[in-house]
């Protein structure tokens, strides 16, 4: 199969110009003004900006959390992706403390395996750490192609681990040439300010905000970049919410760490008052929560100087029913939003629209320096020959609704509920075959790969 792309604007995280576009079988084979080649199927492209595929490096399917589940699994949740124009997403593997990383790999190969419709691939999450996960950590690396090991300094009892094994952990994956990432907040000091609010009735939402304060990221963040600092590990932040811990990388970068940082559409975009509407603040009740309009500047601002580095969703979907598990409790309230399909459109509208950032830097965040950081560039991350030929044609202009009621996830709310935006994912390439046309998904369960990573390009 080929596929011939006549007259697209291609852009790069470097470069901006119409073009044509050529796909054979999987790859992109060539790229100029006026391709001669013949194709068996040609798509006139003119208006529409030509991307490559998004890769998002946070996402959460069919994952055990807070006694459930998380509603999208590798089918619901690589196809909504795939409508948004995400073609590639990083899942975590979560180990269950006391058992093996192994184990834990081979449960998630059973959830992904002949079932995902876009490519993936996983974060180790490591929750228990000694002397035989270190074993399995070099494994990771060296054989399995998983070469990012997240953590959790928070969610005590069931994911977090403690510094000590924090630095052990950094020390192994150092000498491997892996990445260690975090979930930065402080745990302990979260978990007793949860039991206040609770000792004292305060059960809605809006106390989920209040028991993690900014200090709690900040100090975290704070104790991380220290750790790396004394290992010399490099890190990668997820889900970067605000100022705080935002100018603790700034002050690790002025000691010449290389921290890579990840944020959210969320965080950039949504303001704390969501909270203010009693158990409608569900929707918005994640880890870390919704922060303020002074933290959406600093991050924006984070972006445009560099210092963030890469957009993810920490798609983390419940339906409203599962929500409501923490009707009476905020601490019951399944963390997390629905979130996988809306990355891209979103930034496009609210960054690249609004001219908070560029159209290059809108690629080089969804898409480049994810798979630069993460191992996977240039097969996936940009549009160049020899690369998978994951492929979006985007129509900058259109206008659409965000709604439950067209979107894919398998969520029977939206948080964006009628949120207006202008730019659409229109048409989908995975590896050159037909994903997303006209509002179908042409791809079937199995359709996607696990993508084997290597080592972290250090120099995004
Ligand atoms: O609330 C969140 N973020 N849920 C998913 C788990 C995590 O902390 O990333
Ligand atoms: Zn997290
Ligand atoms: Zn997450």
């Amino acid at each position: 199969m080929s596929v011939l792309i006549k007259n697209g604007r291609i852009v790069t995280a470097a470069e901006d110009y119409i073009a044509d576009l050529f796909i054979e079988v999987d790859k992109i084979a060539a790229i100029g003004k006026n391709l001669p080649h013949k194709a068996d199927r040609e798509i006139d492209a003119s208006g529409k900006l030509v991307l490559p595929g998004g890769v998002d490096p946070h996402v959460h399917l069919e994952m055990p959390f807070m006694g459930t589940y998380s509603s999208d699994d590798y089918e619901t949740g690589t196809r909504a992706a795939m409508f948004g124009g995400t073609t590639t997403v990083i899942d975590f593997i979560l180990q269950t403390q006391g058992d093996s990383l192994r184990n834990a790999l081979k449960t998630w190969q059973k959830k992904s395996v002949g079932k995902a419709i876009g490519d993936y691939s996983y974060h180790m999450a490591v929750t228990d750490f000694n002397d035989e996960v270190a074993k399995e950590v070099v494994e990771f690396i060296e054989q399995e192609g998983i070469t990012s090991f997240k953590t959790f300094m928070a969610y005590k009892g069931a994911l977090m681990i403690d510094d000590g094994q924090m630095v052990q952990l950094m020390k192994v994956v150092k000498e491997h040439g892996g990445l260690v990432t975090v979930h930065a907040t402080n745990g302990d000091v979260i978990d007793s300010l949860i039991a206040k609010h609770l000792s004292e009735g305060k059960t809605s939402p809006l106390y989920h905000y209040r028991s993690q304060p900014e200090v709690t990221e900040s100090e975290a963040t704070a104790r991380f970049t220290d750790m790396l600092h004394f290992t010399g590990c490099t890190g990668y932040i997820v889900h970067l919410t605000c100022e705080g811990a935002m100018n603790a990388v700034r002050r690790a970068a002025l000691r010449n760490q290389r921290v890579f940082v990840e944020t959210c559409p969320q965080y950039l975009m949504v303001d704390a008052s969501v909270y203010d509407n009693d158990f409608e603040g569900a929707k918005w009740v994640m880890s870390p929560p919704i922060r303020e309009k002074k933290d959406q500047k600093a991050l924006w601002a984070g972006l445009q100087q560099g210092l963030v580095n890469s957009v993810g969703t920490d798609h983390c979907p419940f339906t409203w029913e599962q929500k409501l598990l923490g009707k009476d409790d905020f601490s019951k309230i399944p963390n997390g939003h629905p979130a996988i399909e809306h990355r891209m459109e979103l930034m496009y509208s609210e960054g690249v629209k609004k001219g908070r950032i560029s159209l290059h830097k809108f690629v080089e965040v969804t898409a480049t320096n994810p798979a630069k950081i993460f191992g996977m560039y240039p097969k996936k991350g940009t549009l160049a020959i020899g690369s998978d030929a994951d492929v979006v044609i985007f129509d900058p202009e259109k206008h659409h609704t965000i709604s439950k009621e067209n979107h894919h996830m398998n969520a029977d709310y939206s948080s964006y509920e009628g949120w207006q935006v202008t730019g659409k994912t229109e048409t989908v390439f995975l590896r050159g075959q037909l994903a997303i046309e006209q509002g179908e998904c042409h791809l079937k369960p199995g359709s996607g790969q696990f993508v084997k990573r290597g080592k972290t390009s250090y120099t995004v």
